[in-house]
């Protein structure tokens, strides 16, 4: 009896609809899909560039041999798999630059400068987007496999103690403080791959020829950025806008530039108490600022990190920034129509209508805090496919309809939209205008009635490359919340019970869960949704599914805290974690999914990451030969750690077969 019969047996023996249990089995027994592979299929003959097919449970999809837990310091992967690293900390983006190290003349965190970092890799890699060099070029020509990319990927966080010998934040000097600010934002390197190996090309130029442009190029915590959309001109964002904090997960875009979500800002900033009662402070205090000294200080030297001399410098993060890698002197962007919160993602679709080129753009996001919100962002312009890189395409996320969502216990759901005519419907007067509505978010989705879900992380929609054709399925991707049942932790507004629900069903939920959204008509524009259980995270072998325990809803190998998703070129859904080690002895990991013929999902254990360390950035290259991962804090807070080589240093790990194959064959 294979695992998949035996587990109908038992479910078929508990069953019972009037308990949670039921209710969540009822959940899970309306999936019937494959992660959307077949409508993806449908769009991708159009571009030829990659074929899904449709694993049975007879014929899994998967191939390699699972990985053991394990809390060795080190990235393992299956058997006939290796893995190198590239693109770590401190390494220079530019030709003749010293290298890093402690010898003479290297440069290490000991002697960097604000300078030095600003020409070198940032810290605490997080997304990672690929886009292939010259703009457009087939995943493959004549049988070669095209090998040049433009890799964007953002940096979340600086940790000092982690980077500085002798660290302290209440004693760092300037250059630290000014190091760490460098070492936020964005980096743009050329990568190519050479025989087996991914190289760092640092002369790479912008559509791989002579005369193009340098690729690489840092953004960082004090680059100068444009602001456009509803709340451009509000007052609250005069002045200028200098840097991207705390970048987590992101997205790209069809006309090829690469989107990075701006997170927990919130611990930048200082003496939030100052503040004179009202919307503002308010805001302050739903976002998690400090009352009194920011953790890192760094409002000792830069004013604009103190609320109490400057204000409204709290209202100039919190958004989607877009970057073009291949222009470099195209400012970067905030985004304010896509609103202000703590953006963990940016997911684009494009919605075609039947037989057209030309479609609406959808960009889905999730706001990772316990009990906060996903979003969707409808584009009132189109793109047009046949002309990906028009200059239209470059304002498109500066207008359209923000909307939050609602999810329903009979299954069914509604993107609420956060328009001002709405929001004066519910609550007159509550936001002056649209701008007011993308600078407070969160309050806004209070007042329409959005559903507070478990650290909703990544929200991601598998789509056909190139033209981004959506399938109308969404995937939420809920961290973990060990308040649900407990007191909220956002004591305002209208959301302040933390029970479990419909669709964050587990008090205590210390392993998270991922919920699959399948859009009305499979149209991403619509206002109507269903929604069910894709998995319930945690252990599938552990003896009860009551509440607050933590048996997984699937088959095979157990995991907490799902964070970052991707689909491969079969559209099988991996899983990226931050969080197992606080429910399994086993570090942070990354694992394969797939839905079986009889509709059930099996996990599959591919990566587990060195001690310490937070799996970042999942992504495969577009022929399926290269999994690509970064590996961020490494032994963060003083853990042992010493990867990857004597000494911590956040990095990009790329893994293929030793044969050269597919991943996960
Ligand atoms: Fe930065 Fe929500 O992870
Ligand atoms: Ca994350």
């Amino acid at each position: 009896m294979s695992d998949f019969e035996a587990e109908d047996l038992r479910k078929r023996s508990l069953s019972s609809d009037n308990t949670l249990e039921g209710m969540i089995d009822a959940q899970l027994s309306r999936r019937g899909f494959l992660v959307g592979a077949g409508a993806v299929a449908a769009t991708a003959a159009a571009t030829s560039m990659v074929t899904f097919g449709v694993p049975t449970e007879a014929q899994a999809a998967t191939g390699f041999t699972a990985v053991a837990e394990t809390t060795a310091d080190t990235v393992t992967v299956p058997p006939g798999y290796s893995f190198q690293t590239l693109l770590p900390w401190g390494d220079s983006l530019f030709e003749g630059d010293a290298a890093w190290g402690t010898g003479a003349g290297e440069v290490n965190a000991g002697n960097m400068t604000a300078d030095e970092q600003e020409r070198r890799i940032g810290f605490n890699h997080d997304m990672l987007a690929l886009f292939a060099n010259p703009f457009g070029a087939p995943a493959s020509a004549n049988g070669q496999s095209h090998s040049a990319y433009i890799a964007v990927f953002n940096h979340e966080y600086t940790t000092g103690s982690d980077m500085f010998p002798g660290y302290s934040a209440t004693t760092a000097r300037r250059n630290t403080v000014d190091v760490e600010l460098a070492a936020h934002g964005i980096t743009v390197a050329g990568i190519r791959l050479e025989g087996d190996t991914w190289v760092h090309d640092k002369g790479m130029r912008v559509g791989d020829t002579p005369d193009g442009a340098l690729v690489a190029r840092r953004i960082t915590g004090t680059t100068r950025f444009l602001v456009d959309g509803p709340a451009k001109d509000d007052p609250r964002l005069s002045g200028p806008v200098a840097g991207t904090l705390n970048n987590c997960a992101g997205g790209f875009t069809p006309w090829g530039t690469y989107l990075s979500a701006e997170e927990n800002f919130n611990q930048y900033f200082a003496n939030a108490s100052s503040l004179p009662a009202g919307t503002t402070k308010d805001n302050y205090r739903i976002l998690g600022m400090t009352n009194g000294a920011s953790q890192r200080r760094w409002e000792k030297y830069h004013s604009r990190f103190d609320l109490a001399k400057m204000p409204n410098e709290g209202f100039k993060f919190g958004w989607i920034v877009e970057v073009d890698p291949f222009d470099p002197t195209r400012r970067p962007v905030k985004h304010t129509a896509i609103g202000r919160f703590k953006h963990e993602c940016a997911t684009v679709v494009v919605q075609y209508p039947e037989g057209q080129t030309k479609g609406k753009v959808v960009l889905y996001s999730g706001d990772d805090e316990r009990f906060d919100y996903v979003y969707k962002f409808v584009t009132d312009g189109t793109f047009d496919s046949a002309n990906p890189r028009a200059k239209g395409h470059f304002s498109l996320l500066s207008s359209g309809t923000l909307y939050a969502a609602k999810l329903n216990a009979d299954g069914t759901g509604e993107w609420l939209p956060l328009t001002h005519a709405n929001l004066e419907s519910k609550a007159a007067g509550a936001f002056a205008d649209q701008a007011d509505i993308c600078l407070r978010t969160r309050e806004a989705g209070d007042v329409v009635g959005a559903t507070p879900m478990d650290r909703p992380e990544d929200v991601e929609a598998p789509h056909t490359p190139g033209t981004f054709a959506g399938t109308g399925k969404v995937f939420v991707v809920c961290t973990n919340n060990s308040n649900r049942g407990g007191s909220a932790n956002r004591p305002t507004g209208t959301v302040r019970s933390g029970a479990a629900d419909a669709a964050n069903p587990r008090t205590n939920n210390r392993t998270g869960h991922i919920v699959q959204i399948t859009e009305n008509g499979n149209d991403h524009t619509s206002t109507t949704f269903t929604w069910q259980f894709y998995l319930l995270a945690g252990d599938p072998k552990a003896a009860s599914g009551a509440v607050g325990d933590v048996k997984g809803t699937f088959f095979g190998d157990r995991f907490g805290s799902p964070d970052n998703i991707t689909f491969d070129n079969r559209g099988l859904l991996w899983i990226a974690t931050d969080g197992t080690p606080n429910s399994y002895p086993c570090n942070d990991q990354v694992l394969c999914t797939e839905v079986a013929g009889n509709g059930k999902v099996r996990v599959k254990r591919f990566l587990v990451g060195p001690y310490g360390c937070e799996i970042c950035g999942p992504l495969f290259s577009p022929d399926n030969t290269t999994f690509f991962c970064n590996i961020q804090h490494p032994g963060e807070d003083g853990q042992p750690s010493s990867f990857p080589n004597g000494q911590k240093r956040p990095t990009m790990v790329a893994v293929r077969r030793t044969d050269g194959g597919i991943i996960g064959n």
